[in-house]
């Protein structure tokens, strides 16, 4: 059966799935299709989409359990491949809501830690290229550890899948290795700054390459996070121009990031959850010789001595801090793909960057002018517009 659909992001439990490792719980419907729900991509969710009833719901209905959604279906978003949609008991919709909120208040909580001590790291030890390494060794090792002491379900892929994965993990382990640089160089919160115009080079990259049109508020909302970030940019106190241009390499490779991520993942049934960890270790493999090559073994060796003969032995817990920390985050906001709309997704990027912003300018105590304040305000602000353009 086809039809049309408005997309929805509330999902139901699904009975028909077991339930899977996870540093929450598990919210909702089971975890497939999860990849065509990508950060800060120019998806409408006014978009049609295609319905078909899963395959089980078409032979012989079992006896109905009390609380079970009445309708389960997947979804399939209109000429870019499948996506899961099922329909919730009202009653249901406000813990969902509660469970997105914890998701939420975890991934930026996550997120914070992260940006927090991988400053410490970048400041004591300014080798963004291991430090970006590791974080990816870490998470990769923990998903591998996982898989082995079947604590997580090891996911099912095969060559066609990793063929698929290798331009979003090219993309990936660019936009992680110049945010990387760039906070090396700058302070966290200009990073993000900067970070907050994605939404600007998502459209632009849709509209001049994959020719795309968008309604006018979409590209009028634009023009407060341009001008903005170029506010904030032009009145940072601390401004380098390698920090300024590894945040906006970090944008444009995260939108290409998204771009193949819908284009070729979808209709795969890994989870959000394994799908970060396979994306992880495919990064580490590419990222591994060039870090070698930028940096390599003996300044790392020199470098380590002098950061552990200043900080002490703590500089070695930082380092697991923010490798582990990286890698939570992420699983924990891919995880909330798969409960969410992208819309909704994009707003809670937003309100994290705000978090981020915020706590590392409290805690670094950065110096912030009113008029950078001002540009930065402005940045977010039209992120937000450009949310709400969407809808
Ligand atoms: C990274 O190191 O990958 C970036 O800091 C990621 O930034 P984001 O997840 O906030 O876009």
């Amino acid at each position: 059966m086809i039809s049309l659909a408005r997309h929805s992001a509330i999902s139901a439990p699904s009975l028909a799935q077991g339930r899977r490792f996870s540093p929450l719980p598990i919210i909702g419907n089971v975890q497939k299709n999860s990849l065509s729900f990508f950060k800060s991509q120019p998806l409408s969710p006014q978009k049609p989409i295609c319905i078909s009833a899963a395959a089980d719901t078409l032979g012989p209905a079992p006896a109905p359990e009390p609380r079970q959604p009445l309708v389960e279906t997947r979804a399939y978003e209109a000429a870019d491949g499948p996506r899961e949609i099922s329909v919730q008991l009202p009653g249901e919709k406000a813990a969902q809501k509660f469970k997105i909120g914890i998701y939420f208040a975890t991934w930026w909580a996550l997120n914070v830690v992260f940006n927090i001590y991988n400053k410490k790291v970048l400041n004591a030890f300014p080798y963004p290229w291991l430090t970006s390494t590791l974080s990816l060794a870490a998470g990769s090792l923990m998903m591998l550890i996982s898989w082995a002491t079947r604590v997580a379900e090891t996911p099912k892929v095969d060559l066609e899948f990793w063929k698929m994965l290798l331009p979003v993990a090219v993309a990936h382990t660019i936009g992680h290795v110049a945010a990387t640089v760039s906070m090396s160089k700058v302070a966290v919160s200009f990073t993000h700054i900067i970070k907050s115009g994605e939404p600007a080079f998502s459209v632009l990259v849709a509209r001049l390459l994959l020719g795309q049109t968008f309604p006018l508020p979409v590209y009028l909302s634009l023009l407060p996070i341009i001008g903005g970030c170029a506010l904030a940019a032009l009145t940072e106190l601390d401004f380098n121009m390698i920090g300024f241009m590894g945040a906006m390499i970090s944008n444009l490779a995260f939108v290409f990031r998204n771009i193949f991520s819908k284009k070729g993942m979808n209709g795969k049934s890994v989870s959000g959850m394994n799908y970060y960890a396979c994306l992880s270790m495919l990064s580490l493999l590419i990222l591994t010789p060039f870090a070698i090559a930028m940096e390599g073994p003996q300044v790392w060796a020199a470098g380590w001595q002098q950061a552990v003969s200043q900080i002490g032995p703590n500089f070695v817990w930082w380092v697991v801090a923010q490798s582990v920390f990286y890698h939570l985050y992420n699983q924990v906001s891919y995880m909330s793909l798969d409960q969410i709309s992208p819309l909704t997704f994009s707003i809670g990027n937003t309100m994290k960057r705000i978090s981020v912003i915020v706590s590392s300018i409290i805690i670094f105590r950065t110096p912030v002018q009113p008029v950078n304040a001002l540009g930065a305000a402005i940045a977010i602000l039209g992120t937000f517009l450009y949310s709400q353009t969407k809808q």
